[in-house]
């Protein structure tokens, strides 16, 4: 026995910089930005803190999934950093809701969801567990150098979540790391140590670092690999699938991808052109779409897919139960 999803909520930053704020800025233009991206908007979290956004879609998939936080089992909250440090962003959650399970944050940068759904199986299939909430959370904003027009016109800040319950939705799961961090990483933050020569501490540099042509490439041979393998691996037709939910990074990833796939445009959904990288947040938050917006029904098959820092990837397909 492994999980349904129950419930699905989210909520996306309140601030909406489209790309008109970065001509201003940077040397680029909206047209750069769309044509090479697909990305025209984005939020970005102004007033509001992560952990409220990440609490808001928490209690939104509760909602729907009918139960109290007080059945919750267990909180798995995948980002890349909370607002602090410790407490963990699941242990901020938990106190928001009133929820008195364990909770735990992961990290997988943009593939936190699948990642976290992996572990989620394993729970349920150990027996241990009844309801599992699952929220995906970044704030890059913060990780951002808005001087470095090649990254920081990508990224958006949100947060998405999911209520599991016991059952047998999920027909495949598979995640994969390829250590890397040469091309896609943010260096951690480090004080100045009394014990370590000035000369021997490295130059302050927390901003996120891409080498976006290689991360391309990354992306789509590992996301169309992936598919591959999970359609094959599960025995499932491509026509089958009613909807691949893609990592939402760059349009033209998702174009390869349908085009690998000989697919219609139509099962590639998408809210990258509002929202842009919301990192470990875009599927969830694409999957509440797709469910508030009643475009998934019982019994659809859908495919999930996505890649990220790390290098991460990970793909799952789950049949829609409700
Ligand atoms: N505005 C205008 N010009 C820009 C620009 C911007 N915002 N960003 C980069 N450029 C310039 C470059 O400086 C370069 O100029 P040059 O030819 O004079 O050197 C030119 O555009 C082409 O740059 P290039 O990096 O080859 O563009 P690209 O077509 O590869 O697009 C990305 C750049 C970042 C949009 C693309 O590589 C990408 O999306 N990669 C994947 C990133 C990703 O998914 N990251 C998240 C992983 S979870």
């Amino acid at each position: 026995m492994s999980f349904i999803i129950a419930g699905t909520g989210s909520c996306a930053a309140q601030t909406n910089i489209d790309n008109t704020f970065f001509e201003k800025i940077i040397d680029t233009s909206d047209k750069w930005i769309t044509t090479r991206t697909g990305i025209k908007n984005r939020t970005f979290l102004t007033d509001e803190s992560l952990t409220d956004i990440a609490t808001k879609s928490a209690i939104a998939a509760l909602e729907e999934a009918c139960i109290s936080a007080d059945e919750l089992d267990f909180i798995i909250c995948a980002t890349l950093q909370g607002d602090y440090i410790m407490p963990s962003l699941s242990c901020m959650i938990q106190k928001n809701i009133g929820a008195h399970c364990p909770a735990v944050d992961i990290n997988a940068a943009c593939t936190g969801f699948l990642y976290a759904l992996d572990i989620a199986d394993s729970y349920f299939k150990s027996d241990k567990v009844r309801n599992i909430l699952i929220v995906c959370a970044d704030n890059m904003s913060k990780f951002l150098d808005f001087s470095d027009r090649s990254t920081c016109i990508l990224f958006g800040d949100g947060a998405g979540a999911v209520v599991l319950k016991n059952g047998n939705s999920l027909k495949y799961i598979n995640i994969t790391a390829h250590g890397d961090k040469e091309i896609l990483y943010i260096k951690g933050t480090q004080h100045k140590l009394p014990f370590i020569e000035k000369s021997m501490q490295e130059k302050d540099d927390n901003y996120l670092k891409m080498d976006g042509q290689k991360v391309f490439k990354f992306a789509v041979s590992t996301v169309t690999e992936d598919i591959k393998r999970a359609l094959s691996d599960s025995n499932i037709d491509s026509s089958l699938i009613k909807y691949f939910i893609l990592h939402q990074a760059n349009q033209r990833i998702l174009e390869c991808s349908q085009d690998f796939l000989k697919e219609v445009p139509e099962k590639f959904p998408k809210n990258l052109n509002n929202l842009g990288n919301t990192s470990a947040a875009s599927i969830p938050i694409l999957l509440d779409e797709l469910n508030k917006t009643k475009k998934i029904k019982k019994g659809d098959l859908i495919l999930l897919s996505a890649f990220g820092g790390g290098m991460t990837s990970g793909t799952a397909i789950i049949e829609w139960s409700y």
